[in-house]
């Protein structure tokens, strides 16, 4: 992705959208089947996984560290395994193009190994914080050489003899506890994280499954995860289920368009990342999960969706961690709703693929939607929206999305500057999306 031309899009007043679909596999559980289908012993074999930009990176990082790596035609991903001590120096940069979870996962997974390795990324990535990791994977006995405030690109130098670690974390970050996690794989000895707020558990859950020596017990002061490190991982067969973060997109196109009635199938249904459902439903959304089952060690359903006369409400912080990454299609949600959407707790916003607080914001005002903001918080005034605007995407996915779904709606065309990235997490985004009827195409 990195230095590919803006793909100017716009999208236009839709009608009643309607039909069935299939959303990508899940990003987080398609980066956690590659990273440790990479360390396990024997072939790991996963369907269902998201074959955008961030977690193909993940496999060609996977593959310079020496695991094998191989998707056959019938679109199943093979990864044969070094083991859990086996990685080796890759020969040239690993790139991780637009993904913050690709690196600092990665990065956990190689810490407790004595390799090198350079990671680079895009620009996006270039400017997002990197010190989250760096200081507990230090303790491990890792050691970084990075650019200016701890950012890419950088180069880590693997424990010789890591040491097991406690660490509780200071940000509600999966991403954080689980780069200790990994690291704690290949560290002789117990590693512990307390996580005070609870955060998606794909990590956990997995390595579970995986065979890895992993207890959590809830304490007054959080969840505390303990991994015995050296035990080596057994291969697993993994059917990826579709990403709740990706289903956002269609979610909301379909609440604020009049007429529509849209099923979104097999979309996992795990608590930690559920919060925009539960949000919406209380917004006055008719959703309606379908067909519960349990498949893969997760809950997964079908959505019905249809269009909702929405109103504002107040979104509490403490659900910021279940639906962090949902944010900006909610905010467009709000900007159809009566009243006013008040949400709180948004300061990981601020370092996502953007600073996706303020690219919400600019591109809710371009549009004609009026907001207040704070450091940690932003309130919409829903009602009708003219839109016209031209919004920013700072090389951000969700925030071109979330725009191109305000504008099936709005009284006036919606255009964003550049939609390149949605590749890196909904490759058929505008199929998928034209298919139920919505008007996206490319903007000059
Ligand atoms: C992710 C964790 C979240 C999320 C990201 C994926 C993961 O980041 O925003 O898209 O797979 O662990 P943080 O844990 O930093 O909030």
């Amino acid at each position: 992705m990195q230095g590919s031309t803006p793909t100017p899009l716009k999208s236009s007043a839709s009608q009643g959208l309607t039909g069935r679909l299939r959303v990508p596999g899940d990003k987080s559980i398609s980066h956690r089947s590659l990273m440790l289908g990479a360390i396990a012993v024997g072939e790991t074999r996963a369907s269902g996984l998201l074959e955008g930009g961030d977690v193909v990176d993940t496999a060609k990082a996977m593959q310079a560290l020496g695991a094998k790596v191989e998707r056959t035609d019938d679109g199943v991903w093979h990864v044969q395994g070094v083991g859990v001590s086996g990685l080796m120096s890759p020969k040239g940069d690993l790139n991780f193009g637009n993904s913050g979870t690709g690196v600092r996962l990665a990065l956990g997974l190689m810490a407790s190994t004595p390799l090198s390795a350079r990671c680079i990324g895009d620009a996006s990535l270039s400017r997002r914080p990197m010190g989250r990791v760096i200081v507990p994977l230090s303790e491990f006995g890792a050691r970084f050489e990075t650019a200016e405030g701890g950012r890419l690109p950088l180069t880590l130098h693997g424990a010789r003899n890591a040491v097991p670690i406690t660490y509780k974390l200071p940000v509600a970050s999966a991403q954080v506890k689980s780069a200790v996690l990994l690291a704690g794989l290949n560290t002789p000895g117990r590693t512990t994280v307390i996580e005070p707020v609870a955060t998606r558990d794909h990590t956990e859950r997995m390595l579970k499954a995986f065979g890895a020596d992993i207890t959590i017990d809830h304490r007054e002061d959080g969840r505390h995860i303990m991994i015995t490190g050296q035990r080596e991982l057994k291969a697993q067969v993994i059917d990826v289920p579709a990403d709740p973060s990706s289903a956002a997109f269609p979610m909301v196109a379909a609440l604020i368009t009049e007429g529509s009635d849209i099923t979104i199938e097999n979309v996992m249904l795990n608590e930690t990342r559920t919060g925009l459902i539960t949000t919406l439903i209380e917004m006055g959304g008719d959703i309606t999960v379908e067909n519960k089952r349990l498949a893969g060690g997760e809950e997964v359903g079908d959505l019905r969706i249809r269009s909702s006369r929405l109103k504002g409400i107040r979104v509490p912080a403490e659900r910021a961690p279940s639906m962090i990454d949902e944010y900006p299609a909610l905010a467009v949600a709000a900007s159809f709703a009566q009243g006013v959407t008040h949400m709180e707790g948004l300061d990981e916003l601020r370092v996502k693929e953007s600073d996706r607080l303020a690219a919400v914001e600019a591109g809710l005002q371009a549009n004609g939607v009026a907001t207040r903001s704070g450091p940690d918080w932003l309130e919409v005034t829903g009602g009708a929206v003219a839109g016209g605007g031209l919004v920013a995407t700072h090389l951000d996915h969700r925030i071109a999305m979330s725009f191109l779904v305000m504008g099936i709606a709005s009284a006036k065309d919606v255009r964003v500057d550049d939609g390149a990235m949605i590749a890196t997490s909904f490759p058929n985004f505008i199929a998928l999306m034209n298919g139920l009827g919505c008007r996206m195409a490319p903007a000059s």
